[in-house]
């Protein structure tokens, strides 16, 4: 049996128009690299919070599941779980914990991806071999993997034309959520995800650059001050925060520049999902 290797793909000039939309600059954009459509489709992903009043195919959505779950994970342990909420009244109850993303009562599909230390205990209880998965090693792969897989299906998705937004604030109210999804002990969730086919081509957000993201060899945070600065102007210039949308004016007042990393400085103030801590202790987790 002869075996070939695939051929590469062609060589194409250069992805400047996705590097500048996703990072504001052409500086540092790589030349001379392979045409992959796939990698052009990635730098200009974007989450999108408004649908289309269309549904979504349900082979499609098993294809893309199944997608999802072929994602990485540690040691081969498969700790992640999904839960699809089909049933409207368990769908309300949710979105109805937060009125202020009205997205998660109304996208098409609503998936609430779970990490699950609880399987592999039951996995040593079938096999006679009974271990303790709730320290921090079973937490943190539980929700690594969970992680991996919601990621895999947002990629996935984007694919085939569908949009995604990630729903984390679900673990402000985590016993509510547990107790409307039957929830057991060591399955936490890591994030809901609304799924459904776009209705606005929503806008890219842009991203801090890779000379703040990509250490070489070591660690160095030395140009953090200046490159932030310069990160917020490329921001500000292609989608400014008005001075209404400026957060809690009443304790920071308002800002004459007023760009991104005011904003998530003013957002990190305020502590969040603060019942989650107990409420993991409570279903199980040590975290020793
Ligand atoms: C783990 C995670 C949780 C998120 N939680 C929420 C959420 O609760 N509500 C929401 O509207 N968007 C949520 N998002 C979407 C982010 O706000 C969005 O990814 C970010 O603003 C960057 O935008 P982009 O994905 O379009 O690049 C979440 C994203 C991630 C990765």
């Amino acid at each position: 049996m002869t075996s070939r290797r695939p051929a590469s793909p062609p060589k194409s000039a250069s992805y400047a128009a996705e590097c500048r939309a996703r990072f504001g600059e052409e500086s540092g954009v790589p030349r001379q690299v392979p045409e992959v459509p796939w990698l052009r489709q990635v730098l200009m992903r974007r989450t999108h919070r408004r649908y289309a009043d269309r549904p979504v195919a349900e082979p499609l959505l098993r294809l893309l599941l199944a997608a999802a779950f072929s994602a990485s994970s540690k040691s081969d342990f498969q700790q992640a779980s999904v839960i699809r909420v089909e049933e409207r009244a368990r769908r309300d109850r949710l979105a109805a914990l937060i009125p202020d993303m009205p997205w998660i009562g109304n996208a098409p599909v609503f998936l609430v991806f779970c990490g699950d230390a609880r399987r592999l205990e039951r996995l040593g209880e079938l096999r006679g071999h009974k271990a303790d998965n709730g320290n921090l090693e079973g937490f943190f792969n539980a929700a690594i993997d969970a992680a991996l897989v919601l990621q895999t299906f947002i990629l996935a998705a984007e694919m085939v034309d569908l949009g995604c937004c990630p729903i984390s604030v679900i673990r402000n109210h985590p016993g509510a959520v547990a107790e409307i999804l039957n929830l057991p002990d060591k399955v936490f969730p890591v994030a809901g995800l609304c799924v459904g086919y776009p209705a606005t081509a929503g806008h890219i957000s842009m991203r801090l650059p890779l000379e703040v993201t990509l250490h070489a060899n070591h660690y160095d945070d030395s140009l953090l001050g200046e490159a932030v600065e310069a990160y917020d102007i490329r921001r500000g210039a292609q989608h400014s925060i008005p001075r209404e949308q400026q957060r809690s004016p009443e304790i920071f007042g308002y800002a004459a520049l007023y760009g991104w990393s005011e904003d998530k400085a003013r957002q990190a103030t305020q502590p969040e999902a603060q019942r989650f801590p107990t409420y993991l202790r409570r279903r199980g987790f040590s975290m020793e």
